[in-house]
């Protein structure tokens, strides 16, 4: 039977939109019968047992959905952590199906897809993953994890997410690929470029502000190299 491990990516833990999103993935694969698990990276990285345990759980899974946020462009540290863990155990992954979901603040889903997921397939390459899709979620504050919300807590402004996340647990079932999605997932009107345009120059330019005045490069993508 397959078994679906969910990773949990965020420092947030359970009031986290990346706990949202797993949870109401989890539900739905239940659902259908899946055999399922989830456990919290960064309550899992706390010792030696706790990570040997979720090796033991990747080992034993077929199929692992590891939804996180975006920091500063890249994957939070805990992330970083695990991923190096993965790749110094030497495991056998082959067969072991990799959907990475990553969700962002600011509504802008190209700020993933530029550097995130390229590091995922980078990190799946070399440990030998199967790279199944990925989910690149813009504005994921919208959804509330923080604030405990479940998906099916939310109104119709979930609609079009809980639509996406449907079809990724059908492709997870039918044991489908899918590809590198980066859909919409905001009401129209944030796409009319009158709105967009102004956001995303006000949003870069405070952050480049922000990175200069602590010393940091904003371009720098350490991990792309
Ligand atoms: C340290 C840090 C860095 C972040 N960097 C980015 C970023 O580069 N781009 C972005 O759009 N959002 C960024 N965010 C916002 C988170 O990605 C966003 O709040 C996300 O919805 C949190 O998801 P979670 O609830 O699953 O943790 C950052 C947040 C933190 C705390």
């Amino acid at each position: 039977m397959t078994k679906v491990l969910f990773l949990i990516g965020s420092p947030r833990g359970k009031k986290s939109t990346s706990f949202s999103f797993g949870k109401y993935l989890e539900d739905k694969l239940q659902e259908k019968g899946l055999d399922t698990s989830t456990l919290i990276v960064r309550t899992q990285l706390a010792s030696d047992e706790k990570i040997q345990q979720m090796m033991n759980e990747i080992n034993d899974s077929n199929v692992i959905i590891l939804t996180t946020p975006l920091y500063g462009d890249c994957q939070p540290y805990i992330i970083i952590k695990l991923m190096e863990l993965i790749a110094a155990k030497n495991m056998n992954l082959e067969e072991k199906r990799f959907i990475p979901i990553i969700n962002s603040g600011l509504p802008e889903s190209a700020q993933i897809t530029a550097a995130a997921i390229p590091i995922y397939h980078k990190f799946a390459e070399i440990v030998g993953l199967k790279w199944a899709g990925s989910l690149a979620v813009e504005a994921g504050e919208m959804f509330k994890g923080r604030w405990g919300k479940q998906m099916h807590d939310l109104g119709k402004e979930a609609d079009i997410m809980r639509g996406i996340l449907d079809n990724l647990a059908d492709a997870v079932i039918s044991e489908t690929d899918l590809p590198d999605m980066a859909p919409r997932v905001l009401p129209g009107m944030f796409y009319w470029k009158i709105l967009k345009k102004p956001i995303t120059k006000i949003n870069t330019r405070h952050w480049r502000k922000v990175a200069k005045e602590k010393g940091e490069d904003a371009d720098a993508r350490p991990y792309l190299d």
